[in-house]
């Protein structure tokens, strides 16, 4: 009896012919399982044999059907490949894309422009000790000054730091000059109108070198390039200011976005708007963090402000507040 399955397998085209083929010859009914039922009509001394005999033929059977499943799977694949085709330019939902919000995004430019200057980007605790927050900075308790501050005050008698530049002592401190640096970060005032909420973001600026080599001069450069790149072409002026931690000391304006300068109810009809201060280290504020023969200069800026300005939003208040008509504006 020799093999004849084994071409019926060979000329199958399809899964489907395949799986029919196979329960011809396998299934219940099969032409293979029928020949097994021979059995009981051979001579016992033959059964041995034609046991034998039909054992191989299914053993091939089986083989050969699933050498023939791989080649078909795979022809079938090729097929489907070919067939099934994706349409790039057909219309889907419309996905909304998110974007910075407009504190993160002109806090993130500010970083990057005094990186850009080599400055390192420095942080400190927000949660500071009177020593940073104000005695190192030529603050000594009950001196008015810290008036000009209104402090939360924690019960172990820390504060929520008031302003970045306690992160000056603490890079002083465990630095050696020269330094370069900025320190982005939220700060806590007791404060709530349409120009101040109790929390918000302030860079802190701080460049320390030998005596005699950081000057006045250097920082008003720098502040006018800087407050340029931010705002266009805008005026800057310095005002003669105070700070404890800095002498001379200097409120900076620009000529006011909203009117170029001409006068409007934002400037208060004075044609400039406040933007930061800046100064001259104080040498007592050396002295305490143990620096001897530097000079150096500190500058300190709001960013809510600066991303109102910018973005010409009235009320800062509406920056905390997460409103999607208000953020979506700046996708
Ligand atoms: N720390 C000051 C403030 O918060 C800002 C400032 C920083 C002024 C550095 C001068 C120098 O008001």
């Amino acid at each position: 009896m020799d093999n004849q399955w084994l071409d019926t397998i060979e000329s199958a085209s399809s899964l489907d012919e395949l799986e029919t083929i196979r329960v011809n010859i396998l299934g219940k009914k099969g032409s293979l399982t029928l020949e097994f039922a021979k059995m009981k009509d051979i001579a016992n001394e033959d059964k041995k044999e034609f046991a034998k005999n039909l054992n191989e033929k299914k053993g091939a059977v089986t083989k050969s059907l699933e050498a023939k499943k791989t080649i078909l799977m795979a022809i079938a694949l090729e097929a489907q490949l070919k067939e099934d085709k994706i349409d790039v330019t057909a219309f889907s939902a419309k996905i909304q894309s998110g974007a910075f919000h407009p504190v993160q995004d002109t806090m993130d430019r500010v970083i990057t422009y005094f990186q850009n200057l080599n400055f390192s980007v420095e942080e400190g605790p927000l949660v500071e000790d009177d020593f940073h927050n104000f005695e190192a900075l030529n603050l000594p308790a009950y001196h008015p000054a810290r008036d000009m501050q209104d402090t939360f005050y924690t019960k172990d008698n820390k504060v929520l730091r008031t302003h970045t530049s306690p992160v000056q002592i603490r890079t002083m401190m465990s630095q050696k000059p020269p330094i370069r640096m900025i320190a982005p970060g939220t700060v806590f005032r007791k404060d709530f109108d349409i120009t101040h909420t109790p929390m918000f973001s302030q860079v802190e600026g701080l460049v320390v070198d030998e005596l005699g080599t950081v000057s006045f001069a250097n920082l008003k450069h720098v502040m006018i390039e800087f407050l340029q790149h931010m705002f266009g072409e805008v005026e800057v002026r310095f005002r003669p200011s105070f700070f404890p931690f800095t002498e001379p000391s200097s409120e900076v304006d620009i000529s006011c976005v909203f009117c170029e300068g001409k006068g409007c109810r934002v400037c208060s009809h004075t044609g400039w708007l406040e933007v930061l201060g800046c100064g001259i280290v104080d040498e007592n504020v050396f002295t305490a963090v143990g620096y001897k023969n530097v000079s150096g200069y500190a500058f300190g800026l709001g960013i809510e402000r600066f991303a109102m300005l910018i973005h010409k939003i009235g009320d800062l208040r509406s920056l905390f507040e997460s409103d999607i008509k208000l953020l979506g504006q700046f996708r």
